[in-house]
């Protein structure tokens, strides 16, 4: 993968190269039967040859709806939760300007972007509410079983609000669902008020399902190339059918966290070096969480923000209980370049590193954290992003998807179910008295 690279040095004393070599023949035989489909869960592959099956004119019909909804309106509000949610976030906040919604200049024509759904929070929709009171607005509505209880309570207000202001047959232009072909409360709904809709394919789980038009839309309103985006996740899917550890970068990494977790290291922390991966490590603790966590087993996903987090998680990381493996995340140039000034009071003692650039202090701070935690008895590798580009994301978003997998099977789990889900549900729909 051409825009990704792992560091492993700071694992020497923990993980071999033999270790990781005598894992080659059953991550050979599971990576044979993934690829025939002849594993738990083969009902789900559908995410494995997902990027080469994308076809130019899906494409086309989502960037046409996107355009569509660019140039009506002030604002647009994708409503889901979970991988109906997490993967246009993450992309949207990886590749866009950080303080996108409030930059108008440099937007363009697209939308201010907001999310909706991903809680049952009363002060988070009215404060919503009040953003988009004297905006254009657009909602789309996503949900792969149509049934999920906190989208549906978003959508109930946000359609009222659509309708009374637009009436209903302006609501029909203004609302696209993007949930099953056939079945589901959304589906039924969206056919009885006439919505365009978008289909996830049955054979993609909700984490798996970022390159379908449950990520694309909103990502693609958002003004970011999903061309680009998918070709970056095909260029990884070509590069993953050789099932050997020395070239699969997914595999390597799936090896490394299982031995890893073998020795009792049964929490990833994910560590990452800029903001704008923040909401990448929230969509792959989805990911690894829900696919890995079951069966009285799994690693557990956890992720921080360096370097604000190294002065609260640090501590913790540093001298806390030995359970820990590490996987710093960062990017190797950023968009844009900022230098420390020479100033000539010296006042902050920062003239040491006058003239040079963030990206070159962040880089040592990395450097520093991880062999500092290296030594504290954290075995931790760093994953290497070479920018910011919708390639590259694509690339890590397939690496990810991959390695969970591989992961999972390594550990005899299925990795496309998500039972332990279900339990909060039951007690909720009794106590609410369904
Ligand atoms: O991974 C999963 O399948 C789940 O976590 C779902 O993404 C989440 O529950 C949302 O489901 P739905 O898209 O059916 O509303």
């Amino acid at each position: 993968m051409k825009n990704l690279k792992i560091e492993t040095e700071n694992l020497e004393s923990y993980v071999s190269d033999d270790e990781i070599g005598r894992l080659q023949g059953e991550v050979s035989r599971i990576h044979e039967t993934l690829e025939a489909g002849k594993t738990k869960g083969s009902d789900f592959l559908g995410w494995l040859h997902l990027p080469s099956s994308i076809t130019n004119d899906t494409i086309n019909e989502i960037n046409k709806r996107a355009d569509e909804m660019r140039e009506t309106c002030d604002a647009f509000i994708s409503i889901g939760i979970g991988g109906s949610y997490l993967g246009a976030k993450a992309a949207i906040e990886f590749a866009n300007h950080t303080f996108n919604n409030q930059l108008k200049r440099k937007r363009g024509n697209a939308p201010e972007i907001y999310f909706a759904g991903q809680n049952i929070s009363s002060d988070y929709l009215a404060d919503l509410f009040d953003i988009i009171d004297e905006k254009d607005i657009c909602l789309n509505v996503i949900s792969k079983s149509g049934t999920t209880t906190e989208p549906a309570i978003a959508f109930r207000l946000l359609k009222e609000k659509v309708e009374s202001r637009y009436g209903k047959e302006g609501a029909k232009k203004r609302i696209v669902a993007t949930t099953d072909s056939s079945r589901g409360a959304l589906k039924k709904l969206a056919d009885e008020e006439g919505y365009k809709t978008f289909v996830i394919p049955d054979n993609v789980g909700g984490r798996y399902s970022v390159l379908t038009p449950v990520g694309l839309l909103p990502i693609a309103v958002a003004g970011i190339d999903i061309g680009e985006l998918v070709s970056g996740a095909l260029e990884a899917e070509k590069s993953s059918v050789d099932a050997s550890l020395e070239n699969n970068l997914a595999y390597r990494y799936a090896a490394i966290r299982n031995i890893l977790y073998g020795k009792g290291k049964s929490i990833e922390i994910l560590s990452s070096f800029h903001p704008s991966l923040h909401f990448v490590a929230e969509w792959w603790k989805q990911l690894a969480g829900e696919s890995e966590g079951k069966d009285g087993k799994g690693i557990f996903p956890a992720a921080v923000d360096f370097t604000s987090d190294l002065h609260s998680m640090g501590q913790w990381i540093q001298e806390g209980n030995r359970i820990i493996f590490e996987t710093f995340m960062t990017v190797e140039r950023s968009k844009r370049q900022l230098n420390i000034p020479k100033v000539t009071d010296d006042l902050d003692g920062l003239n040491y590193i006058a003239g040079k650039n963030l990206d070159f202090v962040n880089d040592k701070a990395h450097r520093g954290t991880a062999m500092a935690h290296r030594d504290g008895g954290v075995p931790n590798m760093t994953l290497t992003l070479k920018d910011r580009s919708p390639e590259t994301l694509g690339q890590l978003f397939y690496f990810f998807e991959r390695a969970v997998a591989m992961t999972g099977y390594l550990m005899d789990v299925n990795p496309f179910d998500q039972p332990g889900v279900e339990f909060y549900k039951k007690n909720m729909f009794s106590l609410l008295g369904k």
